[in-house]
């Protein structure tokens, strides 16, 4: 009596669906239950594999673990995977984690962060409503730029995250971040301010808020990309 009517069909549906997978393991011999993490792994994925469904944020995390797959894994403090809406139609990717990003697990929360934090503000969202990540996952020694095969190894990870997330737009903050998506080693200054694109997805690179800082006067190119981003996107900024 506690369960409203309308929920009564969709619990019986899912009992059903249990009751059938008790079956099935029962008729493969299955005597008990493996409830090991590699266990668990697999059944998180049961019914994803060969259905072409995306997977999930969550699980490309779990996926990355406690990565060591490159040399960068050596000095961090934390991954920084990626912030904000697993939904968002606007992504941003930066090239790396800096020291405040590698201390606190999080993309963009330093100086060029805050700054990023009031561009995305000028184009009318939010850090919640967007998604922030970097093409590498842990902080480069000293600022460093990340090294081809420092990128090759963790961009598996970031093409599945906009898989997953499937947006209708990406900015791509600087060189290394244009470069790598695009494929090409054209200078930023040449890619930024137009439309590429990247697997259906529409990339506008821009310069990295790290170089507007140390070059303010390139604040208007950006804001000028920024107008471009906002009205492909349909906003109204009068
Ligand atoms: N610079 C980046 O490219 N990414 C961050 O997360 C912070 C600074």
């Amino acid at each position: 009596s506690i369960i409203k009517h309308g929920h009564t069909k969709k619990i019986l549906e899912t009992i059903d669906q249990i009751q059938s997978g008790f079956r099935l393991l029962s008729e493969m011999g299955c005597k008990g239950f493996d409830c090991s993490k590699q266990s668990m792994d697999i059944v998180s994925r049961w019914g994803r594999i060969g259905a072409d469904l995306p997977e999930s944020l969550a699980e490309i995390r779990k996926d990355l673990g406690d990565c060591q797959r490159c040399r960068l894994s050596r000095h961090r403090q934390n991954i920084v995977f990626g912030t904000g809406n697993p939904q968002a139609s606007l992504v941003f990717i930066g090239e790396g984690p800096g020291y405040d990003e590698d201390i606190q697990g999080e993309p963009f929360v330093g100086a060029a962060g805050q700054l990023l934090t009031k561009i995305i503000q000028a184009i009318q969202q939010t850090r919640a409503r967007v998604y922030i990540s970097n093409i590498v996952k842990c902080r480069p020694p000293n600022n460093r730029n990340p090294k081809t095969d420092e990128i090759q190894t963790c961009y598996p990870f970031l093409h599945r995250q906009i898989q997953a997330i499937h947006p209708k737009f990406i900015c791509a903050l600087g060189t290394i971040a244009a470069q790598s998506l695009l494929q090409t080693e054209q200078p930023i200054s040449a890619l930024r301010g137009k439309f590429h694109n990247y697997k259906g997805i529409k990339v506008l690179p821009t310069y990295h808020p790290a170089y507007l800082l140390r070059n303010p006067e390139k604040k208007r190119a950006v804001w000028k990309d920024m107008k471009e981003l906002m009205t492909a996107m349909g906003i109204d900024f009068g």
